[in-house]
């Protein structure tokens, strides 16, 4: 597709686009029929951690959203990291979800002989984390990354910051500034870039090596950016393919806004310099940036109390990813076409879902419904993550979403 925005009739049939035809065009648009976006990177927290978020909570905001598809990780209680775990998660999903998922299964130090038996229609990707964050699921271990790369054609999707330095970073300054916290100034600090960039530089090496399907989830420095868009361009082994993920609450704040909003954005890795976020925001116009996801990672906000040490990282935000997108398009950040292109297309293409991604005759009626002259206040009794909060809080969006359909069922209509 063009991304072009045309005056159409649509008729759906079993959940599939029968056909479509011009009609009498509206001009300027009146309403605007996107793809449904596909979300790569959410954590619903279930099962074990429904005191934050469920499936069933989670998935309706996603639906208001105008997500149709959420890629699940595997850093809930228990992980899923175990054949058993997967199929009690799927069952739960099948149960409770009310939009098209996929899941992640998790890569411990021991599982990956297991991991590489699980059938590849029942998993979106292998998750691991090179740093560990909330659930302490680590693998670290370069050897067992080529091996994973190398035995798997799924996508394998990584958590990039390098363990020791955060590690050294948090003793320091807790030898500067003794005590049992540190303020949220320090985050970015601890979980420096040089963390970033030195795991993204080694998995980039290990992928150099061996190919497979490597994917970078939530990429936050201009450092990282310039070694994806290298190693791109550089000659690869036959099968490779590299994809980079950047997440909209990188794309939107800044280190700026830790003074207004503490905490509530403390997120692993961690949201870093206005001049990374300049670099991330190109980085969307010229391909380094291949999808645009949320790291939707709700905790409760008695979890988000305290600095750099105490609070929890992550934050919700699959309610409001489409409508952050659009304001930066607004803002003149990117166009459209961009926006279907790293929310829908490019997500649908790395995860073969040949169904989704685009409206067009044959795929499935996966739509969101938007209306680009109507306004949305964030308002708390709006929210509809269990956590009860956003960091979007009294923002206006200049779009509103109308109604979301999956497979030609609607699954979220605006009052
Ligand atoms: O900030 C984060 N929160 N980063 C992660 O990697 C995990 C996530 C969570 O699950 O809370
Ligand atoms: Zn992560
Ligand atoms: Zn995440």
């Amino acid at each position: 597709m063009d991304g072009a925005l045309r005056a159409v009739d649509i008729k759906v049939k079993d959940g599939v686009i029968l056909s479509i035809r011009p009609t009498a065009a509206v001009t300027p648009a009146k309403l605007w029929l996107l793809p449904g976006v596909i979300d790569d990177h959410v954590h619903f927290r279930e099962p074990g951690l429904t005191d934050k978020a469920d499936i069933e909570s989670e998935s309706r905001a996603a639906a208001a959203g105008g997500v149709t598809t959420v890629m699940d990780m595997p850093n809930v209680v228990p992980a899923t990291t175990t054949p058993n775990a997967l199929a009690e998660k799927r069952a739960l999903y099948d149960k409770h979800c009310h939009v098209r998922y996929g899941l992640f299964y998790g890569i411990t130090d021991d599982n990956i002989e297991e991991a590489l038996r699980i059938p590849e229609e029942e998993i979106c990707g292998y998750k691991v984390f090179l740093g560990s964050s909330t659930g302490g699921m680590l693998m670290n271990d370069m050897e067992k990354l080529k091996y994973l790369l190398s035995h798997t054609r799924k996508v394998v999707a990584i958590h990039s910051e390098d363990e020791d330095i955060i590690r050294r970073n948090r003793e320091h300054f807790l030898r500067i500034h003794p005590g049992d916290d540190l303020g949220i100034m320090f985050h970015p600090m601890i979980r420096s870039t040089q963390a970033c960039q030195k795991a993204t530089m080694r998995a980039l090496q290990a992928f150099e090596m061996v190919g497979g399907n490597l994917h970078i989830c939530h990429v936050t420095t201009a450092t990282e950016l310039d070694m994806i868009r290298r190693v791109k361009q550089g000659k690869l082994p036959n099968n490779a393919h590299l994809t980079a993920e950047a997440c909209v609450g990188h794309l939107w704040f800044s280190a700026d806004d830790y003074k207004i909003l503490g905490s509530l954005i403390k997120v692993n890795p961690a949201i870093k310099s206005l001049a990374d976020r300049t670099a991330l925001r190109h980085g969307l116009i010229d391909g380094t940036i291949d999808i645009v996801a949320t790291d939707h990672a709700p905790h409760l906000l008695n979890e988000k109390k305290g600095g750099a040490l105490k609070a929890a990282s992550g934050m919700p935000s699959v309610q409001y990813s489409l409508l952050v997108m659009l304001e930066m398009m607004n803002h003149g950040i990117l166009t459209l076409p961009d926006i279907i292109r790293l929310m829908c297309e490019n997500p649908a293409r790395r995860y073969k879902l040949w169904d989704r991604g685009a409206i067009r005759e044959g795929m499935s009626a996966d739509f969101v419904l938007v209306d680009p002259h109507a306004k949305t206040d964030v308002e708390r009794s709006s929210i509809l993550s269990k956590c009860g909060w956003s960091p979007w809080e009294d923002e206006m969006f200049h779009h509103k979403i109308l109604t979301t359909w999956v497979q030609g069922v609607p699954v979220w209509q605006n009052s």
